[in-house]
C-alpha cells in the first residue's frame, strides 16, 4: 500500500476562481482552517472573463432597479426554468456583495456623484451592472485574492483532483496530484465545496482557457451527486473570430452596452429584423432611440443589440449561415460609430473599453476606435451543473457543496450577462458560510485505502500502455471530441446529430481508455490531458443526453427539429446521475412551485 502526502482541513475548497475564494473566505471567517486547491496558479480564473461587470440592483444610476426588477429579469431570460428561490436570493443579497467587494478594496468606475457606475448589458432592464473598466471579473479576483490570503487560508497550487473520497455516501476529502511533480496527495477534510467552474473546453470555440474541463460536474457525479439541466450551454454571442489562433477569446458585452452595433456585410442592423415576442414592445424599433438608450435616457427602450445572448448569438449563426457573414466568419461589431456622437470619442472608448482596445490592438492588429471588429459565438458559460439546496448550497451528498459555474439552478435556461459575478458572490458566500456549519458539526470522515489505490493505478495506466507500445496520444482524442461536440451539440441541435454525438462519444471513450502516455510524471502536459479526458467525456455524455430529453428550443438550448417552445418542458428540470450499472442515467423532475408572492413580482414586472 503506498503512503501519500497527506493534508487535513476542516473545509476543502476545489476551486479558485470567484466562487471558490469568496466560500474559502467565508469559512476563514468562521473560524474553521481552510484549504483551496487550484488547478493552476491562484488568480488564473474564468471570473476574469465576466469583464463587462456584475450584475447587482443598487439603484445607482436608475433609482427605478431594485430586487424584484433584477429577479423577474433573471427568471425571463432563464425561461422560467431557473430555481425560482436562488434567483430571488440572488437579486436580494448581490448589492450587499458588491459593497462587501468595495470594502474589501475593489475600486469600481464611478458616477459624477461618486457611487458605482452601473452599465446597461442583455437582458437587465435598467443599468445594473458595477463594473471596472471591462475589466471586472480581474478586479474582484484581485480583491478576494488579497482579502483571503490575508486571512490564513492554505493555498495549494497547480493541484488537480482525480477523485472525491468517500465514507459511504459522506465525502470526506480529495484524492489529487501535484502537476508539477506528479505526485499524489490526499486531502483529508470535514467538508468540500466544489468550485471549479465550466466545461468550455469540450468545444472547439471557446473563451474557457484550459482548466475548464467540468472537473467539479465529473467529480459530483461520479461520487453521487445529480446534475441538472446539462442542455444548456451558452455561447456567448461575441468572441474573436480572427486571426485563427486567438478565435474563441471573449469580446464583452460590455461593447453593445456602451453602443456597439452589430451588422452584416450588407451594412445591415440585422439584430432589427427579429425581436422574441417575451421582449416585443420593451426593444428600440429605430437606431435613435437604442443610442439613446446607451446613453441613459430612461425613456427609451433597449437596442436589438441588448437582447439575452441565447437570442443574439442565434441571430449571428442565421446571418452567417446565409450567406451575409463577415470575411472570417463572424459578424461585424462597431463601437467607432459613436464618434460621431460622443465627444473625444476616441479617448471615450479606450476608457470605457481599455482591454477591448488593446486586445484587438495586440492580437488583430485592428483599432477598435477607427473600425468594426470581427465577431461570433464561443462557448462560454454552463448553465447546467450539480443540484443544489437553494439556501445552503450542498448537493445531496453529505459533506459535499458546490458554487459558481459548476452548481445549477439560478440561470434555468440561459444566463443574463453579469449574473455569473453576482452568482459567484452570492452563493459562493452561502456555500463557505454552511460548510463551515457541517465542519464545526462533524468529525473527520475515515479515508477508505482502497479507493485512494484504485485511483491512483488508474491514472498511472497511461504509461502502462505506452510503455506496451498500445496507446494512442490523449490530443488526438480530446481534439475529435471538441470538433464533434462544435458540430453536432453546438447552438442548433437536432436528434440525429446528438444520436451521433453519443455514439461518437461512445467510441472516443474506448479511446481513451488506451490511451499511451510517454515520459515521467514532473510536469507532463500529454499526462495531464490524458487525466482530463475522463471529465471531458462525461460532461460531453450528460449534454448530448439531456439535449436529447428536452424535446423543444428554449433559452440556449435550441433544436432544429422542436424549434418551439413546449408547455410540457416549462415546468420540468432534467436530471442527471450514475445508475448503480455505472450508465449514465436520466429523467425529468417538477420544477419547485414559485410561491404566489413571487408570481406577482414577475406579473408586476410584465
Ligand atoms: O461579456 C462579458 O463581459 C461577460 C460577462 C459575463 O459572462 O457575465
Amino acid at each position: 500500500m503506498a503512503e501519500y502526502e497527506t493534508v487535513e482541513h476542516d473545509v476543502l475548497v476545489i476551486g479558485a476562481g470567484g466562487a471558490g475564494l469568496r466560500a474559502a473566505i467565508e469559512a476563514s471567517a468562521a473560524g474553521v482552517s481552510v484549504g483551496m486547491v487550484c488547478k493552476s496558479l491562484l488568480g488564473k480564473a474564468h471570473t476574469v472573463m465576466a469583464e463587462g461587470g456584475i450584475a447587482a440592483a443598487l439603484a445607482n444610476v436608475d433609482d427605478r432597479d431594485n430586487w424584484k426588477v433584477h429577479f423577474a429579469d433573471t427568471m425571463r431570460g432563464g425561461q422560467y426554468v431557473n430555481n425560482w428561490r436562488m434567483a430571488e436570493l440572488h437579486a436580494k443579497e448581490a448589492p450587499d456583495r458588491v459593497r462587501e467587494l468595495e470594502a474589501w478594496g475593489a475600486v469600481f468606475d464611478r458616477t459624477k456623484d461618486g457611487r458605482i457606475l452601473q452599465r446597461n448589458f442583455g437582458g437587465h432592464k435598467y443599468p445594473r451592472l458595477a463594473h471596472v473598466g471591462d475589466r471586472t471579473g480581474l478586479e474582484m479576483i484581485r480583491t478576494l485574492q488579497d482579502h483571503g490570503v490575508h486571512q490564513g487560508i492554505d493555498v495549494h497550487m497547480e493541484q488537480t483532483v482525480l477523485t472525491l473520497l468517500q465514507e459511504g455516501e459522506r465525502v470526506v476529502g480529495a484524492f489529487a496530484y501535484d502537476r508539477e511533480r506528479g505526485r499524489f496527495k490526499v486531502f483529508r477534510a470535514k467538508a468540500v465545496v466544489l468550485a471549479t467552474g465550466g466545461v468550455g473546453r469540450a468545444y472547439k470555440i471557446t473563451s474557457n482557457s484550459w482548466e475548464y474541463t467540468g472537473d467539479g460536474h465529473a467529480l459530483a457525479y461520479f461520487a453521487g451527486a445529480e446534475l441538472i439541466d446539462m442542455e444548456f450551454v451558452q455561447f456567448h454571442p461575441t468572441g474573436m473570430v480572427w486571426p485563427p489562433s486567438v478565435r474563441g477569446i471573449l469580446v464583452t458585452e460590455g461593447v453593445r452596452g456602451e453602443g456597439g452595433v452589430l451588422t452584416n456585410k450588407e451594412g445591415r442592423r440585422f439584430m432589427f429584423d427579429d425581436i422574441p415576442d417575451n421582449y416585443k414592445g420593451q426593444t428600440a424599433d429605430n437606431e435613435e432611440e437604442g443610442w439613446r438608450y446607451c446613453q441613459g435616457d430612461k425613456n427609451a427602450r433597449r437596442p436589438p443589440e441588448l437582447l439575452t445572448r441565447d437570442h443574439v448569438a442565434r441571430c449571428i449563426v442565421r446571418e452567417i449561415k446565409e450567406g451575409r457573414g463577415s470575411p472570417h466568419g463572424g459578424v461585424f461589431l462597431d463601437i467607432s460609430w459613436i464618434k460621431q456622437r460622443v465627444a473625444d470619442g476616441e479617448d471615450y472608448i479606450k476608457r470605457k473599453l481599455p482591454s477591448m482596445y488593446h486586445q484587438f490592438k495586440q492580437l488583430a492588429d485592428i483599432d477598435i476606435t477607427a473600425g468594426a471588429m470581427e465577431v461570433g459565438p464561443t462557448t462560454h458559460y454552463m448553465m447546467g451543473g450539480i443540484r443544489v439546496d437553494s439556501d445552503t448550497q450542498m448537493s445531496r451528498l453529505p459533506g459535499l457543496f458546490a458554487a459558481g459555474e459548476c452548481a445549477a439552478g439560478i440561470n434555468g435556461a440561459n444566463r443574463l450577462g453579469g449574473n455569473s459575478l453576482s452568482d459567484l458572490l452570492v452563493f459562493g458566500k452561502r456555500a463557505g458560510e454552511f460548510a463551515a456549519q457541517y465542519a464545526k458539526e462533524n468529525e473527520l470522515g475515515r479515508v477508505d485505502d482502497r479507493q485512494t489505490e484504485g485511483a491512483a493505478r488508474q491514472a498511472l495506466d497511461p504509461f502502462e500502455r505506452a510503455a506496451n507500445a498500445q496507446g494512442e496520444g490523449a490530443y488526438q482524442v480530446q481534439h475529435e471530441l471538441q470538433e464533434m461536440m462544435q458540430d453536432l451539440v453546438g447552438i442548433v441541435r437536432e436528434e440525429d446529430e446528438m444520436l451521433r454525438a453519443l455514439a461518437g462519444i461512445a467510441e472516443l471513450r474506448a479511446r481513451a481508455g488506451k490511451v499511451g502516455v510517454m515520459g515521467n510524471r514532473e510536469f507532463n502536459p500529454g499526462w495531464h490531458t490524458a487525466l482530463d479526458l475522463k471529465n471531458l467525456l462525461t460532461v460531453s455524455e450528460a449534454i448530448a443526453r439531456a439535449g436529447l430529453e428536452r424535446k423543444e428550443s428554449r433559452g440556449a438550448h435550441f433544436r432544429d427539429d422542436y424549434p418551439e417552445k413546449d408547455p410540457e418542458f416549462a415546468t420540468v428540470n432534467t436530471i442527471i446521475w450514475q445508475g448503480t450499472d455505472g450508465e449514465m442515467q436520466i429523467r425529468r423532475d417538477p420544477l419547485p412551485q414559485m410561491p404566489e408572492h413571487l408570481k406577482q413580482v414577475i406579473e408586476e414586472m410584465k
